[in-house]
């Protein structure tokens, strides 16, 4: 398994947008066996489900959904067939042979960046065709590595007004999910990349985006993390969250780690230990994935 980043990276890691090149799809890992035998060994409670409706203005909010009893054979035939879309969070943690995976794509990341990774999450992807993921953010940074099939990215710039300073705080506070409000406007800003099997990619951290698959099953690595840099810009955007909701201020979104942003990121780790941050709200479980048929099976009306 190799990775290869294009040299200058340390430049405007975790500012800019870099691509590489992989070759982990020809990795068994993800042959539709491998695929099966990961979907039976990974905990199937951790196993997130979801359902997107079609990409439009405003929020979109995805659903969220459980496959208790199917196998993972059925399921990944379930998948190809239908609208959904699996997300294995910290496979690296949970599955052996994927710390390799972690090593493989955060060494070579730290090699090219000159920085140090943290809290390293590698979820795997497994999604239907023409599926669309909705207009979000993620608060840490994120390398989208595609391994099966194609999609196309939409990555929006960061900050206002393609995600304003409350919607950003609210997410780093974790009193909403990572959707954004969508308006067509936008998408003359954004930068349209085709990902293909062998590429990889790392964007501003922030940057907002939208994901729509090709007419083909598509598997992925979302992999979350974090540096110095950027553990200290969410830090600060978590303090920015409390000083307006608490002292009705107004503060722009943090801008490189200068002083301010190195006093938020201090206040907001003793603004932490006094009022611990919520878990992600938890989003209520509407559907089920149907053992056997992996038909979809709505809760709302059993
Ligand atoms: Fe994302």
């Amino acid at each position: 398994m190799a990775f290869e980043w294009p040299s200058g990276m340390d430049a405007g890691f975790g500012r800019q947008t870099y691509r590489a090149r992989h070759d982990l799809h020809e990795s068994p890992l993800f042959s539709d066996e491998g695929l099966a035998g990961l979907l039976d060994t990974y905990p199937r409670e951790k196993l997130g489900v979801y359902r997107f409706p079609p990409h439009g203005e405003g929020i979109t909010r995805a659903a969220h959904g459980r496959a208790p009893d199917i196998s993972g054979r059925d399921l990944l035939a379930a998948v190809r067939d239908g609208q959904i879309w699996l997300n294995l969070r910290a496979v690296n943690r949970q599955v052996e042979a994927f710390s390799e995976v972690e090593e493989m794509i955060f060494g070579s990341i730290e090699a090219a960046a000159g920085l140090r990774t943290r809290k390293r999450d590698v979820g795997v992807l497994i999604s239907s065709p023409r599926i669309q993921v909705h207009y979000h953010l993620d608060i840490p940074l994120v390398c989208l590595v595609q391994v099966r099939g194609v999609k196309t990215l939409h990555l929006y710039p960061a900050g206002a007004p393609y995600a304003g300073a409350e919607q950003v705080e609210a997410i780093a506070l974790r009193l909403q999910d990572e959707e954004l409000t969508f308006r067509q406007g936008f998408e003359a800003g954004a930068e349209v990349i085709e990902l293909h099997p062998g590429m990889a990619l790392t964007w501003p951290q922030n940057a907002p985006h939208r994901v729509e698959n090709g007419d083909c099953l598509n598997v992925s690595l979302s992999c979350e993390f974090m540096t110095l840099p950027a553990l200290l810009r969410a830090n600060a955007l978590y303090t920015n969250g409390q000083l307006r909701r608490r002292l009705g201020l107004d503060p722009a979104l943090p801008g490189g780690a200068g002083p301010s942003v190195l006093g938020k990121a201090v206040i907001a780790r003793g603004l932490k230990l006094v009022d611990r941050p919520p878990e992600a709200a938890p989003t209520p479980v509407t559907f089920e994935v149907q053992a056997g048929s992996g038909e979809i099976r709505d809760l709302a009306d059993a």
